[in-house]
């Protein structure tokens, strides 16, 4: 069964449109959040597709990344343009990587490719993978919303900011920011007490 919500079947064509322009997308907010980490922090990348360019921007800055994605060509391009950094052919919902423990982790675009009951097991996945005084960063809409993926065609669905809110408390996090990129991406940031 594919875990990566038609990402595997669709991968070229992802690679060729998220490569386009010199700084991908949400490069620069990410790169931005990265400089209010400790430097060298532990950073979980779920959701990274090839790392192009949200892994790139926390490498550049200094941080120590991992990686997962539910699609293998994903992972082998990830390989191919970091192959100093640990990366898993794993869905989030499963993956080992939150049995450690991460100083912040991000999901740029994975949040809303997921069904609703796997969104709520993943925010509770990352919340215990986090130290205390971890960071989280989240994209989705601010709207509760359902659209098909532009990529894949697949039913996507953002649970609105006051239903992930609550999911946040509830799994020990605080939601304490909320922005837009140039893209119009919304992102949560959030932080474990
Ligand atoms: C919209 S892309 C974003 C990729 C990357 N974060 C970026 O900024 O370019 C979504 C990624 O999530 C991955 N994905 C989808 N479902 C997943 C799941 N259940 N677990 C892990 N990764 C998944 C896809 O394979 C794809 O690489």
């Amino acid at each position: 069964m594919d875990k990566s919500n038609g990402y595997e079947d669709n991968a070229a064509t992802f690679i060729r449109c998220r490569s386009k322009g010199i700084d991908g997308v949400g490069a620069s907010s990410v790169r931005l959040w990265a400089r209010s980490l400790a430097p060298k922090a532990t950073v979980l990348d779920a959701g990274c597709g090839m790392g192009l360019p949200i892994s790139k921007a926390l490498i550049d800055e200094g941080l120590t990344v991992y990686g997962i994605d539910a699609s293998p060509s994903m992972v082998q391009a990830f390989k191919q343009n970091f192959p100093d950094n640990p990366v898993a052919c794993e869905a989030a919902e499963d993956s080992v990587y939150f049995n450690r423990q991460f100083d912040a982790i991000i999901a740029w675009g994975l949040m809303f490719l997921l069904p609703v009951e796997t969104q709520e097991v993943v925010i509770q996945k990352m919340a215990n993978a986090l130290h205390l005084g971890g960071k989280l960063l989240f994209t989705a809409p601010s709207q509760q919303m359902k659209w098909n993926d532009a990529i894949t065609g697949i039913a996507s669905v953002s649970l609105g900011a006051e239903q992930y809110k609550a999911l946040l408390a509830a799994s020990g996090l605080s939601l304490i920011g909320e922005f837009e990129d140039e893209g119009e991406n919304h992102y949560y940031h959030a932080v474990k007490h």
